[in-house]
């Protein structure tokens, strides 16, 4: 037995297929739109490259729209799901913030020291999801006002709307690359799960997601 009463080979399903088509809605739409957003902003190089970078800008924002929509009118379910943990601070959330999980001792230093035990999301990536769930919604508002609505809003209106649009994608495009993308490469058993089937062994959750495992999860009946 490995954990709890699961056997060494039992899995657990961590991602539902809903999710997973929303994680790669947020990384084919953002991800492009990201880059070139900065290539729009600093124009390194000709007119025909910035104008191209626009072009995949718009495709990139029309997929991290419709990505959006699709979730929160169809899976509105999981929305609610997420809100409740990203929103439920304790404590433990406080204390895990205050050593970043534990993660620059692991990386910087070799060493492992004690971290609360979390639930199905730690209190870093409470803390993305919070950032990501308000910032792409600026981004998006904002830059649909922009792109489609620009000649019936007022200047100052659209000045601060350009304002909030760069600093709001600058933001969260830094913390998703530095933050969330190397974390999870790091986890490479979390990457394996997102982008695979949605499941991992209960043993590897039972590691990350140690109260999850414990309150939350059940054997299926045979
Ligand atoms: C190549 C790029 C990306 C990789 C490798 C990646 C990887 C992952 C993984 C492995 C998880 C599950 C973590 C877990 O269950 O412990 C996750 C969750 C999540 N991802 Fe990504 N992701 C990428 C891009 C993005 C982008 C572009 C966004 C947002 C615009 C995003 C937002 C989120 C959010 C909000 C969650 C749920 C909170 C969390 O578990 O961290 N991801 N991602």
């Amino acid at each position: 037995m490995a954990h709890d009463g699961y056997d060494d080979n039992a899995v657990v399903l961590k991602h539902s297929l809903s999710t997973r088509i929303f994680h790669w809605g947020l990384i084919l739409g953002f991800l492009p739109a990201a880059l070139t957003g900065i290539i729009i902003w600093l124009k390194p190089g000709s007119e025909d490259l910035v104008g191209l970078a626009m072009k995949i800008h718009i495709v990139g924002a029309w997929i991290l729209s419709i990505s959006c929509v699709y979730f929160f009118l169809f899976c509105y379910k999981r929305v609610v799901v997420f809100w409740r943990t990203a929103f439920n601070w304790t404590a433990d959330d406080i204390k895990w913030m205050s050593v970043s999980g534990g993660y620059p001792h692991k990386i910087f230093l070799g060493k492992t020291i004690p971290v609360p035990p979390m639930g199905k999301m730690n209190s870093g990536q409470k803390m993305l999801g919070i950032m990501v769930f308000f910032g792409t919604l600026v981004v998006i508002v904002s830059g649909w006002l922009l792109y489609a609505f620009l000649p019936m809003v007022p200047k100052e209106i659209a000045h601060y709307a350009d304002l909030l649009h760069l600093f709001v994608g600058l933001f969260l495009t830094l913390a998703i690359i530095c933050g969330h993308i190397v974390l999870s490469v790091y986890n490479w058993s979390e990457c394996v799960c997102m982008f695979g089937d949605g499941t991992m062994k209960v043993s590897e959750a039972a590691h990350h997601n140690e109260l999850w495992v414990k309150n939350e999860i059940e054997p299926v009946k045979k």
